[in-house]
């Protein structure tokens, strides 16, 4: 047995100080196969976003720890941490978070230019990331001038443009109208099954997190059996 590629032990996590000081994750413990499709799943303000955050470290627990493929974060340098977001980990979030007035392909390549890739190979593989998505013909469009749809699938070429292990997406449908959202949802999905990329969805939509190999039920910052 290969090690997870994520695990995280007793993770917690709180904002806020003194009276205000509110704990988001009270002691989460979950390991994430190679390949496997899991959802993060809970009402809002359960902690989801918060778990996703900490096993994309994006952010530091309190305490607890996170595993990347069986190494404690905590041992990992920052460029090796910063090495791992950009180019092992891909992000999809509810609200896209492309640049509007660069183009779709100056969007999807900006994973390869942080990671240095050369001009002409970002460009190849930018637009083999579009052709992928059925975008290519949009790659000189603003990203502004897209459907809902069409930026997610930007949004979803530039997570794949550096092959990464695991896709992190976070309400990837949130802001989509039900066909569009499905349309979407597929797309992750064939990502999962045909490049065994892992993907780690964090979702309330219950349809969603049942097309996953498995679920994680999250209550006020705990796992809970079922919702
Ligand atoms: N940066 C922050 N500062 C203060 N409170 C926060 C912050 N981020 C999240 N929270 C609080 O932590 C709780 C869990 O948030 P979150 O993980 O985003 O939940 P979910 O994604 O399940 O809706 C919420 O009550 C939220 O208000
Ligand atoms: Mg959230």
């Amino acid at each position: 047995m290969s090690d997870p590629v994520l695990a995280a032990k007793d993770i917690r996590k709180s904002y806020g100080h003194g009276a205000s000081r509110f704990d988001a994750l009270k002691g989460v413990s979950l390991e994430i196969a190679p390949g496997e499709s899991i959802a993060i799943v809970g009402k809002s303000g359960s902690g989801k976003s918060t778990l996703m955050h900490l096993l994309a470290l994006l952010d530091n627990p309190d305490s607890g720890a996170l595993l990347v493929e069986g190494t404690d974060a905590k041992q990992l340098k920052d460029a090796a941490v910063n090495r791992l977001r950009n180019e092992d980990f891909g992000f999809v979030f509810q609200q896209f978070f492309l640049t509007p007035n660069a183009t779709v392909l100056e969007n999807v390549i900006l994973p390869l230019k942080i990671a240095g890739v050369s001009p002409k190979e970002r460009k190849e593989r930018g637009m083999a990331a579009l052709e992928q998505l059925e975008l290519a013909d949009k790659a000189k469009n603003k990203a502004i001038n897209l459907s809902g749809g069409q930026k997610q699938r930007v949004v979803i070429a530039r997570a794949l443009v550096n092959n990464p292990k695991v896709i992190f997406a976070d309400e990837p449908t949130g802001n989509l109208d039900t066909a569009t959202g499905k349309l979407v949802e597929d797309i992750l999905f064939d990502l999962n099954r045909e490049n065994g990329i892992t993907l780690v969805i964090v979702t309330h939509d219950v349809e969603l997190a049942e097309r996953c190999d498995r679920q994680l039920f999250l209550r006020d910052g705990v796992e809970a059996p079922a919702l």
